[in-house]
């Protein structure tokens, strides 16, 4: 299966890369196997997400996956942003290759872990 005109939009013109300063959430995750890293930041005030950015050291899924999956955050509420799954990144990207699924579990846990920081402050205070 060859990349879909989304995946190869998405790498080649990556929406949201960087990093957010004050971010109120950051998630780190990587995949062992392909050595594959992918960060991600949220601002989040009201419940609601409100920016989300990324540094993606990783395949061209990968990349593809990390804009995606920041374009479908921006803007929900939270629980809404934690319902994303893997099986809904591939699907706005109008399918993956098999072998290229796991790069989308990578950044739906990415965004999921940024936003796990920041409840996880919350409760600290
Ligand atoms: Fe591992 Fe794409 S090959 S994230």
């Amino acid at each position: 299966m060859q990349y879909t005109e989304k995946v190869m939009d998405h790498f080649k013109n990556p929406r949201n890369v960087g990093e957010i300063k004050d971010a109120s959430g950051v998630g780190e995750v990587g995949n062992p196997v392909c050595g594959d890293m992918m960060t991600f930041y949220v601002k989040i005030e009201d419940n609601i997400v409100k920016d989300v950015k990324f540094k993606t050291f990783g395949c061209g899924a990968a990349i593809a996956v990390s804009s995606i999956v920041t374009e479908m955050a921006i803007g929900k509420t939270i629980d809404e942003a934690l319902k994303i799954t893997k099986a809904m990144v591939a699907q706005e990207l109008d399918g993956l290759p098999p072998n290229k699924m796991h790069c989308s579990n990578l950044g739906a846990d990415a965004l999921h872990k940024a936003i796990e920081d920041y409840l996880n402050k919350q409760k600290k205070g």
